[in-house]
């Protein structure tokens, strides 16, 4: 039970009330003066009739303290609640030691499966800056869930399905060849398709030779295929690349042509229950007063995106029976995704509730946002290799005698990019600056994970964690105490960052814990004469180092163990 639950249980048992109410009622005081909980008493003075002053010293006389509870005070009409120190440092820091990397889990999701559908790149697209964000908060999001109990099935829903691939093998035969592809990958695709586009403004036929080919990949015919399918394994292999820097791997790539013999199926149950309208020969479902109609077939019978995610929607129900499905794209997509569900709502199923847009803001990158068109696109390979580059630098001059360098470069460039990208609520924009990412003594990944590293070199010195009992009554300075309630702090944090789909609750508590940390060493040394002292100073020690690696873990960040 927590000390807020274990209060109010005492304080109601006193004053006759129910729990839950004193429970709501109970403050967390300003500054530790005025402990570590406070009942406001004037809330209690209508229903007791007396003045809260009064309330406060009978309450005082009659509560039966918790275990928890060293002392309690009256004063001024408020009730403070002051906790014993080592208690509390003992509470938090036991289940780090008895738990170890599953310390912060939880089993709420408990025979629950959730879809989460993310990074969702485009085939013959380069993987810019532009699916950073969904693609680190997607991630970041399915091992909170995991940790949380549920069984988590990621989905790359890929972009491959539109008119432009047609366009684009149209070019492909006319001017391209298999050479020039295997060497230039998508960054030659997408020459060919930026050409075909200039030749089709001077001669208008090219679009219709363009279409056709389309028609060809929608009637499965085996060449059409061949090279469709071919450009889609050159994406993905370069996709692949990235996914592998950043620890990332997908049970499911299912994307839109995976759907294109399912919406048939779609269409005839919105048919059947009455909810596609005519719109000038196109069909449309009426999503009310409030957003535009959701058009589900263009006037000469073309599917759309729209009409795709909806038979993936039903289909992910069949198959996964998702208590949850959550969609991490960004908020240009924000009325998509709420005509969508709206849908689903009209369509008379129940689990419209379940389905979640997590949407996010923009990147941009040292002041300049992501423009395609204007040029200056940053690809996500790139970003990461310079990362990478930059803290090879920056260790080469803090620390040139560091092994495996190179790991820990890795390891640090990518933690940066990665942290940078949760550090705020995910709707603020991004602005990424290399000197900010890779500051060392900023709210980063590189310093969190410093002080994760200095936590294993102080417990290497101190021969490790103690094996046995800790007397947690030697830990009863403010700083102590202040990494102990971070620690304990952890698991509601995860669950928080779970069910607000906000993994940078997690992100600042980790920051927050390095800082108490480091406090914590400038106040105290740890391996001092006493024995007895030094035992608890590396238990805490440890917990700190489990809960940092544990929260960064969370967020796809690596914890090196030196450097
Ligand atoms: N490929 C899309 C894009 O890059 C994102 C797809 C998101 N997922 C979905 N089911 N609509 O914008």
């Amino acid at each position: 039970m927590s000390y807020r639950d274990e209060i109010a249980q005492a304080v109601a048992a006193a004053a006759q009330l129910p729990a839950a109410e004193v429970a709501a009622m109970l403050e967390t005081p300003p500054s530790q003066e005025m402990g570590d909980f406070a009942l406001p008493c004037f809330k209690l003075a209508k229903t007791l009739r007396k003045a809260p002053p009064m309330i406060a010293d009978m309450l005082k006389e009659s509560v039966t303290l918790p275990p928890a509870v060293e002392r309690v005070e009256s004063v001024k009409g408020y009730l403070n609640f002051y906790l014993h120190r080592a208690q509390q440092v003992r509470d938090a820091l036991a289940p780090v030691r008895a738990l170890g990397e599953a310390y912060g889990h939880s089993q709420e999701g408990q025979g629950r499966t959730v879809c989460i559908d993310y990074s969702s790149i485009n085939i013959a697209k380069r993987f810019h800056i532009g699916h950073l964000s969904t693609t680190v908060l997607g991630h970041a999001l399915a091992r909170i869930y995991t940790a949380m109990g549920y069984k988590v099935v990621s989905i790359n829903h890929l972009g491959d399905w539109g008119t432009q691939f047609g366009k684009m093998i149209c070019a492909y035969k006319k001017w391209g060849n298999r050479q020039m592809i295997e060497e230039g990958g998508i960054q030659a695709m997408t020459e060919l398709y930026v050409r075909f586009d200039q030749e089709a403004q001077k001669d208008e036929t090219l679009l219709d030779e363009g279409r056709a080919w389309f028609k060809r990949i929608e009637d499965q015919d085996p060449e059409a295929m061949e090279i469709f399918t071919w450009f889609k394994e050159i994406t993905l292999k370069d996709a692949m690349r990235v996914y592998d820097m950043l620890g990332i791997t997908f049970d499911s790539y299912a994307g839109e042509s995976f759907y294109i013999d399912k919406m048939g199926r779609v269409i005839d149950e919105l048919t059947a229950k009455g909810l596609l309208r005519d719109s000038d020969g196109a069909k449309v479902v009426d999503v009310g007063e409030d957003m535009p109609p959701y058009l589900i077939l263009k006037k000469d019978g073309a599917t759309l995106y729209a009409t795709r995610d909806l038979a993936a929607a039903l289909y992910r129900k069949d198959t996964y029976d998702f208590a949850k499905c959550l969609y991490v794209v960004a908020y240009q997509q924000n009325l998509h995704f709420r005509q969508l569900f709206k849908v689903i709502e009209l369509m008379g199923y129940p689990w419209y509730k379940d389905m979640e847009h997590i949407s996010y803001g923009m990147v941009s990158y040292e002041g300049q946002t992501l423009a395609t068109r204007k040029g200056h696109v940053v690809y996500l390979d790139d970003l990461l290799a310079r990362a990478v580059e930059k803290a090879a630098a920056i260790i080469q001059e803090k620390n040139p005698d560091l092994p495996n360098k190179e790991q820990v470069a890795r390891q640090v460039g990518i933690g940066s990019v990665v942290f940078t990208t949760l550090f705020n609520s995910r709707i603020k924009d991004i602005d990424f600056w290399w000197d900010r990412a890779l500051n060392f003594d900023g709210e980063t990944a590189p310093y969190v994970q410093y002080c994760h590293a200095r936590c294993c070199s102080l417990l290497r010195k101190g021969g490790g964690a103690p094996a046995g009992e800790v007397d947690y009554s030697l830990l009863d300075d403010e700083s102590s105490l202040a990494v102990a309630k971070l620690i304990a702090s952890f698991p509601e944090t995860v669950t928080d960052a779970c069910h607000r789909g906000e993994p940078f609750l997690i992100t600042r508590l980790s920051v927050a814990l390095a800082q108490a940390f480091n406090r914590f060493y400038l106040d105290n040394r740890i391996l001092v004469e006493d024995p007895a002292v030094t035992a608890a100073r590396l238990a805490l020690t440890d917990a700190v180092r489990q809960v940092l690696r544990n929260a960064l873990y969370l967020l796809g960040v690596e914890a090196p163990e030196a450097m």
